[in-house]
This record gives structure tokens, sequence and C-alpha cells, in this order.
């Protein structure tokens, strides 16, 4: 695996993790466009077990936003493989749902975060399907996205990092494992 960057993680104490991030302005310049590409690699390498191995401190990851980086804009990356192994890699700027569905899904087993130290148990109900439109700096034009399922939750998780929620506040702390109306469990 080629030389990758390694990121200073920003935790769940850092203000900055609580903040509504900023616009970004496009067209996007040069040193952002490289910092969402090396975001991706680094996630890449996280799940990469022989990186592992050399970074035993480095958590696996499959997003990581701006914030968690120490930067105020709305991006973030996405790196996973699909049931298939094919490879979903995404860096999106300014995303939005243009759609969802009134269905929701959560993780049975709970979400995790790179800025999340100890990971909190219970499931955190996101749509089951959206379309999310957002500027991608591997395709480098607006693309919708329509995603389904784990990778529906991935894309929820990071864009409510730009908006500085993280996956705990969604928990029902009376009932972490609350079953609601029109959802499904995951995994
Ligand atoms: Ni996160």
């Amino acid at each position: 695996m080629d030389k990758v960057k390694i990121f200073k993680i920003y935790d769940d104490k850092q203000k900055l993790l609580r903040t509504t991030l900023d616009e970004v302005t496009l067209p996007l310049d040069a040193k952002t466009r490289q910092t969402i590409i090396d975001m991706v690699d680094y996630l890449k390498a996280s799940q990469d077990e022989d990186f592992q191995k050399a970074h035993p401190n480095i958590r696996a990851g499959i997003g990581l936003s701006a914030n968690q980086i120490g930067i105020n804009k709305r991006f973030f990356a996405i790196y996973m493989l699909d049931e298939d192994g094919n490879e979903i890699k995404y860096g999106l700027v300014n995303p939005k749902i243009i759609k969802n569905s009134l269905r929701k899904c959560a993780l049975r087993s709970g979400e995790g975060c790179l800025s999340v130290k100890n990971d909190r148990h219970g499931y955190v109900y996101r749509y089951a399907k959206i379309t999310l439109r957002a500027f991608d700096v591997f395709e480098n034009k607006v693309i919708d996205i329509k995603a389904e399922g784990y990778l529906a939750i991935a894309l929820q998780h990071e864009l409510d990092h730009l908006n500085g929620v993280l996956y705990y506040d969604h928990i029902n702390k009376y009932n972490p494992e609350e079953i609601i109306d029109n959802s499904y469990l995951i995994g």
C-alpha cells in the first residue's frame, strides 16, 4: 500500500464536532480536493490488515468527515466494500438528502465512530433509503446517490457530523433497543 497521510482524529470533546460546518465554495480548490482524496485513502488503509499491524492505534473506519480532522467545511469521505466485495468510495462536498423513505433501519450491533472512543450500544434509526445529492471529487460533478441499508446509514452518519450531530444523540437512553414502527434492523 502506498504511503498514506495519517490524520489526527478529533474526538467528541472538541467543539468542532458539535459545530454546523460551512458550505464549500465550488469549484473545489485543489487543496481541499487533495484532502478529501487523502481521507478516502486513509479509510481504505485503516481497513487493511498490514496497515493495522503497522499502526495498532489507528481504528478502522468507513467514513470520515471534515470536522473529524479539524476542518470547518461541509465534506466527508466514505470507503467500504459492498457484499460482493466491490469498492464503494465517495468524496462528497455539500451533501443534501433530496429524497428519503418513511421506513427506517438501524444496525443491530449499533454504530461506531472514530471520534467516539468507547462504542455506545443502542439502535440508531435512520432512513432506510435516501437519495443524496453532492459534489463528488471522483466524478468531479454533482451526483445523486441512491442508497439503501448499510450505505444509507453510513451516509447519514457522516452528514450528521457536518451538522454537529453524533450517532449516540439518536439513541433512546431509556430504551436503547427500542423497536419503532415501520423499521427494520440490519446485521
Ligand atoms: Ni462518525
